[in-house]
């Protein structure tokens, strides 16, 4: 439960997209979330109120003049009791309204009298959401301290092609959740890598390591909500790229390691989580290795070089982070590689339920000592590793003054 215990006030404007606030309200509630609604006039027309009451469980606004409320003040009511309004879709003339201070209806009237963080998430034609004005609403809500979800580029409901869809409901649920995280790492920028390296026998065979890649994409996922810039160095996996996130696609560990250190100046933070391969076949094979039973193929391995290792050795490095699994004896292997690899935090990981769950059990060793993690879901633990780097990088820069 990604949401439980906030309280949730959702504005609805008029806008095709607000059938998807439908599916929105189901995922806020589903996350442990209490959702609100209110809607404006207009997208009554697309949505009826009944649609939100029936997901929410609550009665849902739409009248100023409401005089069955808390004496006619809804709109004072309906934020102080929440922690985030969301707008979704909000409309541009919605956008316009709130940048410019105007209550003229239940929605902007409520969202002007707020007590709590706002989140936008526009939905409009692209001309619209290029317009000058639009531009400047944005620009002016950005510097009120609003925040913007999306939009995205693709087909509009008018048949048009452009920026100005609004986020789906999945992402904006990504989003709000994000937004409550606390910001440890604010300002920091951060280069992860993820998943397994494969490394080419022949083009249709070769080696690895197995590695959904799940921990390393919820690293990448945490360090963003904790407001890192996070730049993102997957092997081949199957996993969806978290939202603000770059994402650099390589193959083999060769690959790897040239896009890390590509990306390394100017890093804060380094976490190296992939299972890099450690030794790939000499050569790769042009063509398809033929089966041949009276003389099986030898294939020659060399050893691939240590990205974390490389990346430690820079002249000036980032905040190494290293991740150890072990099948066993984690305590002292772990603690062995966090000395030998000369880094402050190594993560130490028990290989026992098999790979690519959800879940986790995770110890970190840090000069401090260790911090037993779990067992919890992957991106839970990465949110602690998150708080820990920071409590670290604090000590570290004191260190150094
Ligand atoms: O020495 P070992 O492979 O167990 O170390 C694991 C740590 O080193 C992980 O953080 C892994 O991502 C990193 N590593 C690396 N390049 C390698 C091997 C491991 O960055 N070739």
């Amino acid at each position: 439960m990604e949401l439980a215990e906030k309280r949730i006030a959702l504005g609805v404007t008029g806008g095709i997209a607000a059938y998807k606030s439908a599916e929105l309200v189901r995922l806020f509630v589903k996350q442990g979330a209490s959702a609100r609604v209110a809607m404006t006039r207009a997208a009554t027309h697309f949505i009826t109120p009944t649609t939100f009451q029936t997901l929410s469980g609550k009665r849902v606004f739409t009248d100023l003049w409401d005089n069955t409320v808390d004496n006619g003040l809804t709109h004072i009511s309906f934020s102080r009791e929440a922690d985030a309004l969301v707008v979704a879709p909000a409309s541009a003339n919605f956008i316009a309204k709130v940048a410019n201070g105007i209550a003229d209806d239940l929605l902007s009237t409520l969202t002007l009298a707020r007590d709590c963080p706002l989140l936008l998430a526009p939905a409009m034609n692209r001309q619209m959401w290029k317009n000058p004005a639009t531009r400047r609403n944005i620009a002016t809500l950005r510097a009120d301290g609003v925040t913007i979800l999306g939009p995205a580029d693709g087909e509009q409901a008018c048949g048009e092609i452009g920026e100005g869809r609004m986020i789906e409901p999945e992402e904006i649920l990504e989003d709000v959740v994000a937004f409550f995280q606390p910001k440890h790492l604010a300002g920091k920028k951060a280069l992860i890598t993820a998943g397994p390296t494969f490394e080419m026998i022949d083009p249709v065979r070769g080696i690895t390591n197995l590695s959904s890649g799940k921990m390393g994409f919820a690293i990448a996922r945490a360090a963003r909500e904790s407001g890192a810039e996070v730049t993102l160095i997957s092997g081949p996996v199957n996993q969806p790229t978290p939202r603000g996130v770059s994402r650099i696609d390589v193959t083999t560990a060769l690959e790897m390691r040239s896009a890390v250190l590509r990306q390394a100046s100017g890093q804060d933070i380094f976490i190296a989580v992939a299972a890099v391969a450690d030794y790939r076949p000499e050569a790769a094979t042009a063509h398809k290795v033929k089966k041949d039973a009276s003389a099986p193929p030898t294939i020659n391995l060399v050893q691939n070089p240590d990205i974390l290792a490389d990346v430690v050795a820079l002249p000036d490095p980032p905040f190494c982070v290293g991740f150890a699994a072990e099948s066993q004896n984690l305590a002292e292997y772990a603690e062995k590689k966090r000395r030998a690899k000369k880094i402050p935090l190594i993560v130490g990981n028990l290989i026992q339920d098999g790979f690519g769950g959800d879940e986790n059990t995770l110890v970190l060793f840090d000069e401090h000592g260790q911090t037993p993690l779990g067992p919890a879901p992957k991106i839970r633990l990465a949110r602690k590793i998150m708080e820990r780097i920071a409590i670290l990088l604090k000590e570290k820069n004191h260190a150094t003054y």
